[in-house]
């Protein structure tokens, strides 16, 4: 049978690496699929340097739309980036009934409802494994593996530069500022990091996780989203010495009253396998109701690692190409008629633990009158820390840990207590989820 022909919109990290693996595992690949698949046409800005990635083998245009225009290409690889220029690409290219791959989280994010309508209509697929932790294949997990649970949770480390910098700041104790500066300087963090540092790259990842676990369209204007920048080294040592450490992690859980979709630094119990996911790598932990709990951990970016997702994207399409799109597995894992309405819950309504670090006076009575606020909100304490003041300080920290509330409440508890005269400044509120 011909070999599929493949188009790549981009030929940067990623792009290399998908033209390479391709090219290097060709046979065991094409054995896998059934028939050879081959990326025939690259558009970049960039001509010189495409054409020098990829020796010269394939035909190098500078204008994406003569790719996804092409009759001769069967399969868009999209690997812009961005809502802008990549949305009308790929629409175009599913008007055009081409199947596109996407290795594109903020794009499927936020336009993933508008784009999977079009897919469909056209009867397309649209692959984004590479979008959600790199070379994890969780997209697939999610979707087909665990395909007989009712998902109940996922909690999860999907961004390797948040996750760098909060392993640094522990080992040696350093503040995030100095971190970051040296993440930049060793090429971890973009020059522009603020999408991973503020919660965004994790929170788009997030959200097509949760749409595929509970059948629910994409919706990141609802994500509560929280970065690493307002941690302190202060808060990590607080932690480890009641036994947790500290990870930006991406939380959605199904309860009662709606769903909950959360990026916010967290503490977790250390003894945790997902508590000693170190540096830049990913791990996503996935409970459904018959498997228990499940983790998956792997590179969540990277030229070679992302490329194998994309590369197994391609090799599904392969595959599902000449079969009849009622039989193909739906993009959100859930048929596009049984899609839920379930309300995405604002992070008021969230219920969860809470780390909390106040500086006080030093004297008798500022701990009995922040129980009594506590107790008075019906708020359990369930650990509790106070630092001997050092030589000459009339100032000490109090850090408690309590047991579940809802948002709201302790959010009021906090205003009560930060307007005791005892209290100094601010109350650090960090949330913590045992995920047991
Ligand atoms: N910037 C992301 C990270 C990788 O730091 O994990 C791409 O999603």
């Amino acid at each position: 049978m011909k070999s599929i022909k493949v188009g790549l919109l981009g030929i940067g990290t990623v792009g290399s690496g998908t033209f390479n693996v391709l090219k290097r595992n060709q046979e065991e690949i094409a054995r896998r699929a059934g028939r050879g698949i081959e990326i025939t046409m690259v558009a970049d800005l960039n001509t010189e340097r495409a054409t020098e990635l990829t020796n010269g083998e394939v035909k190098v245009v500078n204008d994406a739309n003569l790719v996804v225009n092409d009759p001769d290409i069967d399969i868009v690889i999209e690997l812009i980036g961005g809502y802008g220029l990549a949305k009308d690409l790929v629409l175009k290219a599913i008007a055009n009934g081409k199947h596109v791959v996407t290795a594109n989280k903020a794009l499927i994010a936020t336009h993933g409802n508008e784009i999977f309508k079009a897919a469909q209509e056209k009867g397309v697929m649209v692959a984004f494994e590479a979008a959600v932790a790199g070379g994890i294949p969780i997209i697939k997990a999610l979707r087909e593996g665990l395909t007989a649970n009712r998902i109940q949770w996922i909690a999860g480390i999907i961004n390797g530069t948040t996750n760098f910098i909060l392993s640094e700041m522990r080992d040696k104790g350093l503040d995030f500022d100095v971190v970051l500066k040296e993440a930049q300087r060793l090429g971890y963090a973009e020059a522009d990091p603020t999408f991973d540092i503020e919660g965004v790259d994790a929170a788009h990842k997030l959200t097509i996780m949760a749409s595929i676990a509970f059948g629910i369209p994409v919706q990141f204007d609802k994500a509560h989203v929280e970065g690493i920048t307002k941690l302190q080294a202060t808060d990590i040592r607080y932690a480890e010495q009641l036994g947790y450490r500290i990870k930006l992690l991406g939380i959605t859980r199904q309860t009662a009253n709606g769903i909950e979709l959360r990026v916010h630094p967290t503490l977790i119990p250390s003894g945790r396998l997902i508590a000693n996911v170190e540096g830049a790598m990913n791990a996503v932990m996935v409970r459904g109701d018959a498997v228990g709990e499940t983790l998956y951990y792997g590179k969540g970016a990277g030229s070679e690692p992302t490329a194998s997702a994309v590369i197994a994207d391609l090799v599904d399409i392969t595959r599902l190409a000449t079969a009849d799109p009622e039989h193909r597995v739906p993009y959100l894992a859930f048929q596009p008629h049984a899609m839920a309405s379930t309300p995405v819950l604002p992070i008021q309504d969230v219920t969860t633990s809470y780390y909390l670090r106040m500086h006080v006076a030093d004297k008798p009575g500022v701990l009995a009158d922040v129980t009594r606020i506590l107790a008075d909100s019906s708020i359990s304490i369930d650990a509790m820390l106070q630092k001997e003041p050092s030589e000459g300080e009339t100032q000490t920290d109090i850090i408690m840990l309590t047991h579940q509330t809802q948002e709201r409440n302790i959010e009021a508890a906090i205003a009560k207590i930060e307007a005791l005269s005892t209290v100094v400044g601010t109350v650090m509120k960090i949330r913590l989820e045992e995920l047991g």
